[in-house]
Formats: C-alpha cells, sequence, structure tokens
C-alpha cells in the first residue's frame, strides 16, 4: 500500500447551500491520503456533513477544486463512479436505507456492483455476521430501532467494500457493546477512513489524527488541541447540577 497516494484533495472549496447567505464551506481545503485513519470533531452546525455530501458530489461547490483518486471531479457524470469506492455513512439511517428487508438493503449495493443474486446475498450475509445482526436479516428495516438502523446502514456501506469510508456519527445511537464491536472492526480493516463523531473516547480510539472545523474550513492536528476535560467531586445530599 502506498501510504502518501492522494485520494481525495479539496482546494478552496466555496459551497452555499442554495438560497441560503451562509458560506457553509469557506474555502476549504483538505487532504486525505492512502492509508489515513482521520477523526473529525467540530460544533453542531460547522459543516461537516456538508463536506461528506461535497466529497461525494451530493453538494455542488461553488467554486474550488474536487480530486478523487487523482483526477478533477466536475460534474454528475464524475461523481457516480466513485460513489461505489467511496462508501458514505449517512448521518441519519433513513436516508441509507430503502429496501423492504434488511437482507435486501444490505445485498442492494453489491448487487448494484454487479455481483450475481447469490453473491451479493452472500456478502450481505457475511457483513451482517460480523456486525453480530444476521438474526435480523428477514426484519423491516424501517421498524428497527435507531441504534439496530445504525447497524444495517453500516453493514450496507462495508458490504460495497469500498476503499474508503467516510462515517457520519457511526456511533449515534449505538450502547457499549456495539461500539467496542465498531471500534474492533474499524481497527482490524485495512481501509483508508475520516469519521465525524461527538464522542471523544471513540474517535481517539480508531483514528490517528483528529481535524475539527470553523468558518467553513477544517482545521488539521497541528493547528487544533483537543483534550478531554474530567473532573471529580463528592456526591454531595441532594442530586445537583453543574452551572
Ligand atoms: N439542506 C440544507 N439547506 C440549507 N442549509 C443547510 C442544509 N443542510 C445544512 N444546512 C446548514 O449548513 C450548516 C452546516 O450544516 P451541517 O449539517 O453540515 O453541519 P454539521 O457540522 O454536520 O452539524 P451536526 O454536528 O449537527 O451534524 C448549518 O448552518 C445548517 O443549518
Ligand atoms: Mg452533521
Amino acid at each position: 500500500m502506498n501510504n502518501n497516494e492522494n485520494i481525495i484533495k479539496l482546494e478552496q472549496v466555496v459551497f452555499s447551500y442554495p438560497g441560503s447567505n451562509i458560506t457553509t464551506l469557506n474555502h476549504l481545503d483538505l487532504e486525505i491520503n492512502r492509508g489515513d485513519r482521520l477523526g473529525m470533531m467540530a460544533p453542531n452546525g460547522s459543516g461537516k456533513t456538508t463536506l461528506l455530501h461535497t466529497i461525494m458530489g451530493l453538494c455542488k461547490p461553488n467554486s474550488g477544486i474536487i480530486k478523487i483518486f487523482g483526477k478533477q471531479l466536475k460534474n454528475e457524470k464524475d461523481f457516480a463512479p466513485i460513489r461505489t469506492k467511496i462508501g458514505l455513512l449517512f448521518q441519519d439511517s433513513d436516508d441509507q436505507l430503502f429496501c423492504p428487508t434488511v437482507l435486501e438493503d444490505v445485498a442492494f449495493g453489491p448487487l448494484n456492483l454487479g455481483f450475481s443474486q447469490e453473491d451479493a446475498i452472500k456478502i450481505a450475509r457475511e457483513t451482517l455476521a460480523k456486525l453480530g445482526i444476521e438474526d435480523f436479516e428477514q426484519s423491516v428495516t424501517h421498524r428497527m430501532s435507531g441504534g439496530q438502523k445504525r447497524l444495517v446502514a453500516l453493514a450496507a456501506v462495508l458490504a460495497m467494500q469500498p476503499e474508503v469510508l467516510l462515517l457520519d456519527e457511526p456511533t449515534a445511537g449505538l450502547d457499549n457493546k456495539v461500539k467496542n464491536k465498531l471500534i474492533n472492526i474499524l481497527n482490524n480493516i485495512d481501509i483508508t477512513f475520516l469519521v465525524i463523531s461527538h464522542e471523544f473516547d471513540f474517535i481517539k480510539a480508531v483514528t490517528d489524527k483528529i481535524y475539527s472545523m470553523e468558518e467553513g474550513r477544517v482545521l488539521t492536528d497541528d493547528k487544533i488541541h483537543i483534550h478531554r476535560h474530567e473532573h471529580v467531586h463528592k456526591h454531595g445530599r441532594h442530586p445537583h447540577v453543574h452551572k
């Protein structure tokens, strides 16, 4: 694996949502190289999801350059093929899942990639087993709990066997046991990824570098210092709040 090979490069990207007078991405630069295991922690509304959607060609920048696998991408025709190589886990699982059953949802990607029905189902079943949700394969996706849907959405992304993973708050709604399973999976697959999370312990466990976002730009780790605050105090007799 060539660890310096550039996979994703954004140069001076500017993006505003149509009709909005806010510049959500403001001359943003970002580089992701093969083998990178990047984390991103930044406040609500700082543009993290917009950034991932821009990489996937779901938000079209007003100006700037997007290069993926060394090639500049401009229109839908350019972006369509890279969506099979870069797996985006949407922040909202309902944006990802649209088939009646779990197995169909997870097999959809491999089928789309040209695998036979039999092979697509085999891949889907293996992926579900990896995440420990194989017993749900015949469940109706939209009736599952939020955390279960999160896992199915993750299975749907992993089943595509992408070269790069963009994960938008993957642990939202997951219990600790499942979260640890996800940590284990991410630490044992040979894949380039960028993961957005508000959970310091999770992001610390799976990434080598943590970036942030401010004023529509990415702040790389030489410009920021993220650390966890901890404190201890006596319980006291009565429940209390911190001011
Ligand atoms: N479809 C949209 N139309 C107009 N404005 C939008 C749209 N989606 C997001 N925005 C705005 O763009 C800004 C960035 O939103 P974005 O969802 O990228 O933030 P985020 O960093 O992912 O936040 P969070 O941590 O809450 O997920 C916000 O001000 C938001 O209101
Ligand atoms: Mg978001």
